[in-house]
């Protein structure tokens, strides 16, 4: 299957970890990345990177979980950048929250930027793209996505909504030239796992982890899974009936 080839690019999330990596995998492509986060000092720092490699990133301050802010901003790069061919909605938040003492602000703060920015993310070009018959469409879900983890009600189900979301899109732009794809990733050492006490197996370094990554969005996979070794596992554990997923799970800290 031939490569998809890209001229421009949104990635958010890309002030750190694999939204940061996925900025310059593209860039050193050739293709113009618009690099979104909230902290612009970062960004500033990762576009003169590309800049001193010969590549374009180009800064966006945007906190995706104000989603009119979020559909305005991307429309606009949209039209300014003559539009946008590839959009990842990476930006995630993740923290453990036991359900025996739920914290509200951290389910909201997940499904403001996990749901209701991934969503608004991918809805800002969508209806342009299908009218373009030409563009990509990614998520960075997880396989959190796969089961309801302990200790991690709603960064389990936002993935889940975004798994579930991906799906019904990619079938229904079957045949429009939009392309749809899910990433789920196992363990990347990043912000967000660096608090992580417990073990994380098969920890991949996030350079690893975007090499994965972007190949699987220029081969224009509808869901990929890595690293394989912790996808065979999260395979099996999917079909696990609820009496032994409840007993294995539970037990584990
Ligand atoms: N690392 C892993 O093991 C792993 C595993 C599975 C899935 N993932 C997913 O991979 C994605 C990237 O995570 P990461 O591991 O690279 O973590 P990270 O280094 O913590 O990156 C998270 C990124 O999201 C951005 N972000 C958070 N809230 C935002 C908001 N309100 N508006 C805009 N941007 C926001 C952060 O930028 P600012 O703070 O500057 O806004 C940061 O750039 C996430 O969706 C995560 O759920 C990671």
């Amino acid at each position: 299957m031939a490569e998809l080839s890209y001229r421009t690019a949104l990635v958010t999330g890309a002030s750190s970890g694999l939204g940061r990596g996925l900025a310059l995998w593209f860039a050193r492509r050739g293709v113009k990345v618009y690099a979104a986060a909230r902290r612009l000092e970062n960004l500033e720092a990762l576009a003169n990177e590309a800049r001193a490699a010969g590549s374009h990133v180009e800064p966006v301050e945007l906190d995706v979980a104000d989603e009119e802010a979020t559909l305005a901003r991307i429309r606009e790069l949209d039209t300014a950048s003559g539009g946008l061919d590839l959009v990842i909605a990476n930006a995630g938040f993740g923290k453990e929250t036991s359900g025996k003492r739920i914290n509200w602000e951290t389910v909201k703060q997940t499904i403001d930027v996990n749901v209701t920015g991934a969503a608004a993310t991918l809805c800002a070009v969508l209806p342009r793209m299908v009218e373009r018959k030409r563009g990509h469409v990614v998520g960075v879900a997880s396989m959190a996505a796969f089961r309801g983890f302990p200790r991690n009600a709603p960064y389990s189900a936002s993935k889940a909504f975004l798994h579930t979301f991906l799906e019904s899109l990619r079938v229904d732009l079957r045949g429009t030239g939009v392309h749809v794809t899910c990433i789920y990733p196992g363990y990347v050492k990043s912000e967000m796992t660096a608090p992580n006490k417990g073990p994380m197996p098969f920890l991949l370094e996030t350079e690893e982890a975007v090499e994965l990554m972007g190949r699987a969005i220029i081969r224009g996979e509808a869901q990929y899974a890595f690293p394989w070794q912790t996808a065979s596992v999260l395979h099996l554990v999917k079909l696990l009936p609820n009496a032994l997923f409840d007993r294995a799970l539970g037990k584990r800290r």
